[in-house]
């Protein structure tokens, strides 16, 4: 589905019969080209850190990225553009399927060549805060057999493989959505964002 041409209706309507889809069309190729000059030039000065797991283990044996979170007040012009429209789909789904999400967190993620993520489901032990996972992917002339995909596990056993191309938008419900990240022959940029709801009980 194309985003630019067929609005957010088709998205809210996949994740609410399947729980998942790929989109394309959030951002202009500009748009996503110049996250992707950001997140290559934040990567080479070091900013990036290793990432935290929400678990004992030590985060490097569960996955290889690194990440540095959006300041959310202050996001780059390049960032902002992600956010507003993140913000409006985020709006769209709040109507179209009566979710009450209120914001969203960003972290541009590196993967180094080789890393992956172990299966996972995104909303953290004891916090429901998390409703939506999105993945917008920066690698220009990403070939598949580069690796690098984002497997879904599926209902019935079912797994789907979706591809790090940039401009490629995964989405699917953070509740219940086993997924993982396959290594990859070269390093892998991506966007990792969550839609919000306030928590219920903390
Ligand atoms: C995550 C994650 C998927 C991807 O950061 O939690 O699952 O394709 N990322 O980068
Ligand atoms: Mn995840």
């Amino acid at each position: 589905m194309d985003i630019s041409r067929d609005g957010f209706a088709p998205v809210a309507a996949a994740l609410a019969t399947d729980g998942w889809c790929v989109a394309d069309g959030l951002l202009t190729a500009a748009q996503t080209g110049a996250l992707g000059v950001e997140c290559t030039a934040e990567h080479a000065r070091g900013a990036m850190r290793v990432a935290a797991t929400g678990s004992s283990h030590s985060a490097g044996l569960l996955r290889g990225d690194v990440t540095q979170w959006f300041d959310m007040l202050a996001p780059t012009s390049a960032q902002a553009v992600f956010v507003a429209r993140i913000d409006a789909l985020m709006h769209s789904l709040n109507r179209a399927l009566m979710f009450t999400m209120v914001e969203s967190e960003s972290h541009y993620a590196v993967y180094a060549i080789g890393t992956g993520y172990v299966p996972h489901v995104d909303r953290l032990r004891d916090s429901d805060e998390r409703v939506v996972s999105a993945v917008f992917y920066l690698n220009d002339d990403w070939l598949d057999d580069e690796g690098g995909a984002l497997r879904l596990h599926l209902a019935g056993n079912i797994t789907r493989d979706i591809f790090p191309r940039a401009g490629t938008l995964a989405l699917f419900m953070s509740s219940d959505t086993l997924h993982e990240v396959l290594p990859a022959t070269r390093a892998r940029m991506s966007i990792a964002c969550w839609m919000r709801q306030r928590p219920r009980h903390r």
